[in-house]
């Protein structure tokens, strides 16, 4: 059922659990999550970067597939179809080929610009029924080409966006984007601490999602995460299954170089990783 992310979070806030976006790159990572969602009985947000869009032949097609999956594999629980870190022409152009939601990046503005921009969105939104991310402060690293220094967010500026009626806020605090360098200091839980109390009710969304410590995680959570995204750990283990699958010589095997066989090890460790993020985050079991 591809609804917008509103319901699901607020619940995942009222609940105490966090909501995962996991991005997708293909029509493999697509069905890996889609069935793994539905199997875990958790709703779940497919999360899209501009880059990964547009590899896909567009937003249109990337809406299109969504929704022919969920029809095709019966897939009933909630599933949100997100534009992730959205520019603002992004934003338009996913709103019209048919996404469900959206997440608008005004963090690269000056404030009052983001401000701007995130309360012209807010109505759209609202007239369309998606729901709406915001930005304030950076969340560091990279991803597909949008790079971001790390700034932790500033609470008042936060509870500026929250008050514009946004769905759910990503507030730096000091989380990146790829893998943690070794020297990484740690999520910073006084910001998130002061941000939570600013914004009330408002679902916070923590980037970056690969790789923070368990007990990171669930102290998150216990603050106002209500959605956590991950892209790069699902890559990881993709990587590294389909790697071994061509090491062990199996793709010489028979029929072994279909796509179909030699992928899959790489599908069924997308699924063991989300899985286990399901579980971490405490949404098995809510769709
Ligand atoms: P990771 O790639 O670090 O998991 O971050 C994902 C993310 O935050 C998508 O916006």
């Amino acid at each position: 059922m591809l609804v917008s992310a509103s319901e699901m979070l607020q619940k995942a806030k009222a609940g105490h659990y966090a909501v995962g976006q996991f991005n997708i790159n293909n029509l493999e990572w697509t069905k890996a999550i889609l069935l793994t969602a539905q199997e875990m009985q958790s709703p779940v947000i497919l999360g899209v970067s501009e880059g990964a869009g547009k590899y896909m032949c567009g937003f249109k097609t990337v809406a299109d597939m969504v929704k022919n999956m969920i029809d095709s594999l019966k897939i009933t629980v909630p599933v949100a179809l997100h534009l992730d870190h959205g520019t603002y022409e992004g934003c338009y152009a996913c709103i019209d080929a048919g996404f469900s939601s959206i997440m608008f990046d005004g963090s690269p503005y000056p404030i009052a610009e983001n401000v701007e921009k995130t309360k012209e969105l807010v109505k759209v939104c609202r007239e369309k029924g998606l729901s709406l991310e915001a930005e304030v402060g950076a969340i560091g690293g990279e991803e597909d080409g949008v790079v971001g220094m790390g700034e932790c967010a500033d609470p008042n500026e936060c509870k500026q966006i929250a008050d514009l009626g946004v769905t759910m806020l990503a507030a730096g605090i000091g989380n990146i984007h790829g893998k943690y360098p070794a020297n990484w200091p740690g999520l910073s839980f006084e910001t998130l601490a002061a941000v939570s109390e600013k914004v009330g009710k408002m679902p916070l969304v923590l980037h970056g999602g690969t790789g923070i410590p368990e007990d990171m995680i669930k102290k998150a959570i216990s603050l106002g995460v209500s959605k956590i995204n991950v892209n790069t750990e699902c890559q990881l283990s993709f990587a590294a299954a389909v790697r071994a699958y061509i090491e062990e010589g199996k793709d010489l095997v028979g029929k072994g170089f279909d796509p179909r066989k030699l992928l899959a090890p790489g599908v069924e460790a997308i699924r063991a990783t989300v899985r286990e993020k399901m579980e971490l985050f405490g949404s098995v079991g809510k769709a």
